[in-house]
């Protein structure tokens, strides 16, 4: 256990007529450090995790957080990217920072503003987390990567649609719960099994409702060192971090076995000594329905093929064996790009600091797993969290 994380902050996701990248970042920031008791002068280092891409014009996002206040000035300050796994990306950043003991805090931000693209705009955009030199060409942008991937499922296993329609309806009940929600409703099983014009196909076998949608928000932590940590009002422990990048063309894996996120969970299982099922919850990276079904498979709750028994036996409810996104998931919550992987560290904290909002607080929340993704399971973050003390 090398750091903690020792204080948050988290915006509401959504449409955001009339906000920035940059108010975005810096109400953030300051939220962040406020929420972790400390002066902005204490901050060391600053990561600011913003995938972009053409997005918005503003490219050269690492100075945004200095504008929270006078002392942040001079700070050094790097942006990160990694695909939708951005967010981790630079939590890792902020890991190895303070392994290196070269800051005793480190001010992470996640942030992305999507929206000012229509989808069609912000599809080309986020195509190119794919392997330009083959994938690029498909359609639908990435949701197109991701109906070739559930094609492919199908294909292997046989139809799965029931499942992803009722990992679409819990993500949706979950998010209903969660006030920093992109999509505060529930959806029913009926809309989201089957295709109509307010639920029409995107790509391959995927519907409207087995997609993330386009987001815009920001999210924030601030990390210490543990013996820092001690001393902090809010310190939420790694127990594990692991980082685990595969091959970019899906030509050169077998693309629905998801191997580098499988060896992911299984190295940062194995650093933490837990099993899967010690953990009391999971946020993992549901970018699209058929994501979270593999997803099952590669952390070990179900044989491939079977991650369809983890939604129809009910274990990754909120009150099943494994809860899985019991924040509503990218599906429901929205997938910021650069923001999700801070946010999930964030609702994580906020469930084992047992201040998560009323309706998403799980009853028993004492070690928590989070999986981000960036592309199509090329990089691979998990993250295991538990409460210091
Ligand atoms: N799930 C459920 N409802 C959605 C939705 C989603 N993902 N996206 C939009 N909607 C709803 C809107 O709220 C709106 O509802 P209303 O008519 O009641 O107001 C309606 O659908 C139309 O919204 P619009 O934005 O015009 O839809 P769209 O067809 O242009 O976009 C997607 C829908 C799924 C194509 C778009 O959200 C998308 O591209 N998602 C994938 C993003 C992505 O690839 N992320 C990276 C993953 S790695």
């Amino acid at each position: 256990m090398t750091a903690c994380i020792v204080g948050w902050s988290h915006g509401k996701f959504g449409k955001l007529d009339g906000e920035t990248s940059e108010s975005l970042i810096v109400k953030a920031a300051s939220e962040a450090i406020a929420h972790a008791g400390i002066e902005p002068k204490d901050i060391d280092v600053i990561y600011v995790g913003n995938m972009n891409g053409g997005f918005v014009r503003q490219e050269f996002h690492s100075s945004l957080p200095l504008q929270a206040h006078p002392d942040l000035r001079f700070k050094p300050s790097t942006r990160v990217e990694n695909a939708c796994a951005t967010g981790s990306a630079a939590i890792h950043m902020g890991l190895n920072t303070l392994a290196a003991r070269k800051a005793r805090f480190v001010l992470v931000v996640g942030v992305e503003k999507m929206t000012e693209l229509n989808s069609a705009q912000a599809g080309e955009v986020l195509i190119k987390a794919s392997y330009v030199a083959e994938e690029a060409n498909i359609e639908a942008g990435f949701a197109g990567i991701f109906g070739k991937i559930t094609s492919a499922y199908f294909q292997r296993y046989g139809d799965k649609s029931d499942a992803l329609a009722k990992i679409a309806v819990k993500a949706h009940r979950n998010g209903a719960k969660n006030p920093y929600a992109h999509f505060q409703k529930e959806f029913d099983y009926a809309f989201c099994r089957n295709p109509s014009d307010k639920n029409p196909f995107v790509a391959g076998p995927l519907k409207r409702t087995d997609c993330s949608p386009v987001t815009d928000g920001a999210a924030a932590v601030v990390l210490a060192d543990v013996s820092t940590a001690l001393t902090m009002k809010h310190a939420i422990a790694f127990r594990a971090a692991e980082h685990v990048n595969d091959f970019l063309p899906m030509s050169r894996r077998d693309i629905i076995k998801f191997e580098g996120p499988a060896l992911a969970w299984k190295k940062a299982l194995g650093a933490a000594r837990l099993d899967l099922l010690d953990l009391s919850f999971v946020e993992s990276h549901d970018c699209f329905t058929s994501a979270e079904l593999i997803e099952y498979e590669a952390m070990g709750l179900a044989a491939p093929g079977q991650g369809e028994r983890a939604i129809h036996e009910g274990w990754v409810e909120r009150d099943g064996k494994l809860p899985v996104n019991v924040s509503g998931g990218l599906k429901a919550k929205g997938h910021p790009v650069g923001a999700t992987g801070v946010s999930m560290h964030v609702l994580t904290a906020m469930q084992l600091a047992g201040a998560a909002p009323a309706g998403l607080q799980l009853p028993t929340a004492k070690i928590g797993g989070v999986f981000n993704m960036g592309g199509a399971a090329v990089a691979n973050y998990v993250s295991i969290l538990e409460p210091l003390r």
